[in-house]
């Protein structure tokens, strides 16, 4: 089969199911209110944030277990045996442990062929690159039914004291999932996408595991270690910049206007940099699905999350345009539009 973009039997892309998998436990920003020097009408007014879920890591509740939990549930509402997958991509800045992979762990749970399987980290961008990724893979003819999931459990990087406060009031956990497959309509799948890096704000948001990873060492202190560091101001004017242009460029690289993206499934950060796109590009609410206040920012899972939320409510259909967005740590931004 010639399945060269631009042959005479060009393969498209299709998301044939998704699925969300929360952990049970919540933390309202009351709860907060009791650990640390904070108020919910500080967090709200700042970020939009009500509650977000948090992972039973003291009874054994990771990454893998969320990460699973929403692979399976996607590959039953695509109707697809788990054996029929031939690729598993995770994205997860927060694998259990550096190795094995999240995706490993999840194939054999699953019950999966012994295929291939990997987790992908750009952080909070890390499922707008994997999607992309994926229907590469698809579109090149080496892989016709992939799993990618998001999932993260940051919340164990976050230190819910007043030392902590500025970044543990922002992140939840969770995980969703998709089941990509090629198609014979050639226009469905990814039909823009960026991808970008730039590792000179590597320091804006980090996760620091020893003294050396603070380049003013005077800035050093045991209590950071394995925790969230962020310059939450440098942070939001990065995303409210690259956010803006991202949307722009891809919008100029499909030809294409901002209005004529059914949904812009974005990560979840903070509702006022959500606003500021939505300021910009003239983008009505009901094309950008804000679910922050219950869920917080949950890294990897975000965009998956959001898309799930819109086909559970009957809002997806065939024919859309979809424009995946996220920007994160490292710090990474990206974008994937989708034909679906
Ligand atoms: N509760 C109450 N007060 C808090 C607080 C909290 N949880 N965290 C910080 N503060 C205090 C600060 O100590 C500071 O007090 P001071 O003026 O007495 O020094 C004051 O609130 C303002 O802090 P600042 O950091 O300037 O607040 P801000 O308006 O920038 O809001 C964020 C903080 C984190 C909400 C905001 O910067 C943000 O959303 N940044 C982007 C973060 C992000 O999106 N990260 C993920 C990217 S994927």
């Amino acid at each position: 089969m010639d399945t060269q973009a631009g042959g005479p039997n060009r393969v498209g892309v299709e998301i044939i199911g998704s699925a969300t998998h929360l952990p049970e436990g919540k933390l309202t920003n009351q709860d907060l209110e009791k650990l640390m020097t904070t108020s919910d009408e500080w967090i709200t007014k700042r970020t939009g944030i009500h509650t977000r879920r948090r992972a039973d890591m003291a009874n054994g509740e990771k990454t893998t277990d969320l990460a699973t939990g929403a692979m399976g549930k996607a590959l039953k509402n695509a109707g697809v045996d788990p054996k029929e997958l031939d690729l598993l991509l995770v994205a997860t800045m927060t694998p259990d442990s550096p190795t094995p992979s999240v995706g490993c762990v999840v194939a054999r749970d699953l019950g999966c062929n012994q295929i291939g399987a990997m987790d992908i980290n750009a952080a909070c961008s890390g499922y707008v690159y994997t999607i992309s990724i994926a229907d590469a893979l698809i579109r090149s003819g080496m892989y016709k039914t992939i799993g990618v999931i998001g999932a993260d459990t940051v919340t164990r990087h976050l230190d819910y004291s007043d030392y902590g406060r500025g970044a543990a009031i922002l992140f939840g956990d969770g995980a969703a999932a998709m089941v990509l497959r090629a198609s014979e309509d050639a226009s469905k799948g990814m039909i823009a996408h960026r991808m970008h890096a730039d590792g000179e704000g590597a320091k804006q948001l980090f996760i620091p595991s020893c003294k050396h990873d603070f380049v003013e060492q005077e800035l050093f202190d045991e209590r950071k270690l394995d925790k969230v560091q962020m310059n939450g101001q440098a942070v939001f004017k990065f995303a409210v910049s690259k956010f803006q242009e991202v949307i722009a460029d891809t919008l100029e690289d499909a030809g294409i206007g901002a209005d004529e993206v059914d949904h812009y499934i974005c990560h979840q950060a903070n509702s006022r940099i959500l606003d500021s796109a939505r300021e910009r590009f003239g983008i009505p609410a009901e094309k950008l699905l804000v679910n922050i206040d219950r869920l917080g920012n949950t890294v990897g899972a975000s965009v998956p999350l959001v898309f799930d939320e819109l086909v559970q409510a009957g809002k997806i259909k065939p024919g859309q345009k979809v424009m995946f967005l996220a920007f994160g740590a490292g710090l990474t931004w990206g974008s994937s539009l989708w034909q679906l």
